[in-house]
């Protein structure tokens, strides 16, 4: 395992001012999306769409890395370049999701565990080949009176350390995403309490599998209340419930905190992750806490779009001011806009 590349690729994914974009829907997803706009998702669709994002000038001041869908990673642009070279040429790190959705669990009520470790070694290394330089997997955890089970919990956090020890063994950053959806009407001290239990299992899943901590990120929701909760938290307790949260079961050896956006609305996930960093050098957290939005970064530019290439321009300034702001947030100094 080459510690020093993992370490330095990690430090760059999470360098100053910079986040990831996740472009990674699978086929399901991005077809949902193009719904949407009333736009049909063919592969040429898929390619026209991702590829304004990916040229988008300017946009390597605010994004290091972008996470892409296999059919991606071995897609050529319009003009015949390979999009990860579109996004090497940018001076951006391209990604790949590596986990195969998930699947009910086993002998569990309404708990799901994710597939893809059949085959992974070397899917990783052509992966590599192909100018990946680090990997994502995620697992999704729902909050409800009886979940999450210890099992449920225990499943998913073996598969994402195996998955995350194997991406390490082929020179690949993993991203760990144990997602918890933000779906139900619980309180942000529920969501706190069970971040706490999936963290914890997490990361001993990680210690017992040998993960290099240095060389790895987490991709997890902030402390949030349930989307249909009565009283939703405000930014202010959304940041100091997350890092507290966070101290007590995040080891200070992991560079960085990707925060997915988990289709909280934009305002509100921007001026959460920009109060996450105002409240950070005030209380000393030792990790970056930056981002890896999809629907955060992509609403604004995909409706722009609407599938229509003489909108290209807007598109791409609508992904250039949603990168701006979440950049701006990630750095603490986000004014909401008029
Ligand atoms: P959202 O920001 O839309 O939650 O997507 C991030 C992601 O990659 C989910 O796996």
């Amino acid at each position: 395992m080459d510690k020093q590349r993992l370490v330095q690729t990690a430090q760059a994914l999470v360098a100053e001012k910079k986040g990831i974009l996740a472009a990674d829907e699978s086929s399901g997803t991005i077809k949902r999306r193009f719904d949407s706009i009333n736009v049909e998702s063919t592969e040429e669709s898929r390619r026209n769409y991702r590829e304004i994002l990916f040229r988008t000038a300017g946009i390597a001041d605010f994004v290091s890395g972008v996470i892409l869908f296999d059919e991606t990673i071995r897609q050529d642009g319009a003009d015949g370049t390979p999009m990860v070279k579109v996004l090497s040429n940018q001076g951006i790190i391209p990604g790949i999701k590596v986990d195969k959705g998930t699947v009910p669990l086993p002998s569990a009520t309404d708990e799901l565990v994710t597939e893809g470790l059949d085959g992974l070694r070397d899917r990783l290394k052509e992966y590599a080949e192909l100018g990946a330089g680090f990997t994502k997997w995620r697992a999704v955890i729902s909050i409800a009176d009886d979940t999450p089970t210890a099992y449920g919990l225990s499943a998913n956090a073996h598969a994402l350390a195996r998955f995350a020890a194997m991406s390490q063994e082929a020179g690949l950053v993993p991203i760990v995403e144990p997602e918890i959806l933000r779906d139900g009407g619980h309180s942000i001290d529920r969501c706190f309490e069970v971040t706490e239990e999936v963290l914890r299992e997490v990361f001993d899943q990680l210690a017992q599998q040998k993960v290099l901590l240095e060389g790895m990120l987490l991709k997890p929701s902030m402390v949030i209340s349930g989307g249909s909760a009565d009283q939703r938290a405000e930014p202010e307790e959304v940041a100091e419930k997350t890092i507290d949260c966070f101290k007590r079961v995040l080891p200070a050896s992991v560079p960085g905190v990707v925060f997915l956006s988990g289709g909280e609305p934009d305002g509100s996930v921007t001026a959460n992750l920009n109060a996450l960093n105002q409240r950070a050098p005030e209380v000393d957290a030792p990790w970056q806490l930056s981002f890896s939005f999809g629907r955060s970064l992509q609403g604004a530019p995909l409706a722009a779009w609407a599938g229509k290439s003489e909108n290209t321009e807007a598109a791409a300034l609508a992904f250039y001011t949603r990168a701006r702001l979440t950049s701006a947030a990630r750095q603490g100094t986000y004014v909401p806009e008029d």
